[in-house]
C-alpha cells in the first residue's frame, strides 16, 4: 500500500476536478482561469453549494445573509482572553470557530463561512494591541475583511485581488483538509466539527501553513543575485523550498498563475513594491532551474503558496496569519464537501493492513 494513499480515488464529488498532468483546475464544471477575476467569492460559493442545501438562497441574496452572519459572530471576539491571544493565529481562529454551535444546516453553514472571515482580522488586530472593527454587511466578504483589517475602506484593486484569492483557494479536489472534513462529516459530528478538522489539517506547512515560510524565504535571500547560493545551500542542508511541489500536480499549478497575475495586477496599481515582484521571478526561476537538475525525474513546480505569501503581504496581512486568510477561501469547499458527504449517507471508515506481532499462543489445559 501506499502511506500518502496516492493514487487512491476516495470519494465522488461534483465539486472540482484537479488535473495534475495538464495543470488544469474545474470548480463545479467552470476553469478556475475563467473564474478567477470573473466571478466573485460570493458566486463561485454560490457554485459550490448549490443543490447542497434545500434552503440555499440565490447569489444575491447569499451575499447579503454572509453579510448578516458576519454580524452575527462578530460578538465571539469578546470572549478572547489573553490565553487565546497567546497562542498562534491559527489555533486562536481554532478556539474561537469552537465557539459555534454546532449543526448540519444552513445557518451553520452561513456562520461557519462568516467566522474565519471576521474572526481572522479581529485576531489580527487585538495581537497589535488595537480594537476589532465590526463587520459591514453591506459589503462583499472581500471588501469587508479588508475594512476589519485595517479600518478604512479598500480600493477596489484591493477587493480584486483579495476576491481572486478567495476564488483561486475556494476547493481543490481531495486535499488533506478537505479529505479530514469529509471524515468527520461522514460520522454526523456536523460541519462545525468537520471545519475545525478541516482547520487542523491545513496547519501544516506540508498543506497550508507554507506561504509564510515563503516570504522568510524571500527575506532571507534579500536581492536576486543571492538566489541561487541560498536555495543551494537549503537544500544542501535538505530543507524543502516552500512553494514548490505537489501531490497533484506534475506541471505549474494553475492556482499560482492566477495569484501571480493578480500580484502584477496589484504592481500596477502601486499596492506592491515592483522590486518585491522581480525578486520573487529571481528566486522562482532559480529554484525551478535548481529543482529541475537536483530532481530529474519528480516534476517540482511552483505551486499556489508561493504568489500567495506576495499577495497576502501586499494586503496587509500578517504573515502568521496567511493559513487563516487560506481557511477563510477554502471554508467554502469543506463546508460544501461535508454537505456532500453527509447527502451520501455512507461513513468512511476505511481499513488498516496490520504488520504488528500476532499474539502468542495461549497454552490450554
Ligand atoms: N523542495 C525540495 N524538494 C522537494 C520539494 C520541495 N519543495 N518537494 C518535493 N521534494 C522532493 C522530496 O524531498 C522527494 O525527494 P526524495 O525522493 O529524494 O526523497 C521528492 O521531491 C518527492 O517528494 P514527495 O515527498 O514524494 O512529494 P509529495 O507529493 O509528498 O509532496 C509536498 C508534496 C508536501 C507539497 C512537497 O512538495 C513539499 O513539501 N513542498 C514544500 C511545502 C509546500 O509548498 N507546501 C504547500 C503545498 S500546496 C498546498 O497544500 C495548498
Amino acid at each position: 500500500m501506499k502511506s500518502g494513499l496516492e493514487d487512491v480515488v476516495a470519494a465522488e464529488t461534483v465539486l472540482s476536478d484537479v488535473d495534475g498532468l495538464a495543470g488544469r483546475l474545474v470548480i463545479r464544471g467552470a476553469s478556475l482561469d475563467d473564474l478567477v477575476g470573473r466571478a466573485t467569492y460570493a458566486q463561485v460559493l454560490a457554485r459550490l453549494l448549490d443543490g447542497m442545501f434545500d434552503d440555499l438562497p440565490d447569489t444575491a441574496s447569499l451575499e447579503r445573509q454572509l453579510g448578516a452572519a458576519r454580524v452575527r459572530v462578530f460578538p465571539h471576539l469578546a470572549a478572547v482572553d489573553p490565553a487565546i491571544l497567546e497562542l498562534g493565529p491559527v489555533e486562536a481562529l481554532r478556539a474561537l470557530m469552537a465557539r459555534i454551535p454546532d449543526g448540519e444546516d444552513f445557518e451553520t453553514a452561513l456562520l461557519l463561512l462568516a467566522a474565519p472571515a471576521v474572526f481572522t482580522p479581529g485576531l489580527v488586530r487585538l495581537r497589535q494591541g488595537s480594537s476589532p472593527v465590526p463587520p459591514d454587511p453591506a459589503l462583499s466578504q472581500a471588501a469587508d475583511i479588508l475594512l476589519m483589517m485595517s479600518g478604512e475602506l479598500p480600493v477596489a484593486g484591493q477587493v480584486a485581488a483579495l476576491d481572486a484569492y478567495l476564488v483561486t483557494v475556494s476547493d481543490h479536489g481531495l486535499n488533506a483538509s478537505t479529505f479530514a472534513a469529509r471524515v468527520v462529516a461522514s460520522t454526523r459530528a456536523g460541519l462545525v466539527s468537520a471545519a475545525l478538522a478541516a482547520l487542523g489539517a491545513l496547519k501544516g506547512p506540508l498543506h497550508g501553513g507554507a506561504p509564510g515560510p515563503v516570504l522568510d524565504m524571500l527575506d532571507a535571500i534579500g536581492t536576486p543575485d543571492r538566489a541561487e547560493d541560498w536555495i543551494e545551500a537549503a537544500l544542501d542542508r535538505g530543507d524543502r523550498l516552500m512553494g514548490f511541489g505537489h501531490r497533484i500536480y506534475r506541471v505549474r499549478d494553475p492556482r499560482a498563475d492566477a495569484l501571480k497575475g493578480a500580484v502584477e495586477a496589484l504592481a500596477r496599481a502601486g499596492k506592491v513594491e515592483v522590486e518585491r515582484v522581480v525578486l520573487a521571478q529571481a528566486v522562482e526561476t532559480a529554484a525551478l532551474n535548481i529543482l529541475r537538475k537536483r530532481k530529474p525525474d519528480r516534476a517540482l513546480d511552483t505551486n499556489v503558496e508561493f504568489y500567495t505569501a506576495l499577495l497576502l503581504d501586499a494586503l496587509g496581512f500578517p504573515r502568521d496569519a496567511f493559513t487563516c486568510v487560506f481557511a477563510i477561501g477554502r471554508m467554502s469547499g469543506w463546508v460544501a464537501h461535508a454537505r456532500e458527504q453527509i447527502l451520501t449517507g455512507r461513513l468512511i471508515r476505511p481499513q488498516s493492513l496490520y504488520v504488528g506481532p500476532q499474539p502468542e499462543q495461549r497454552r490450554v489445559g
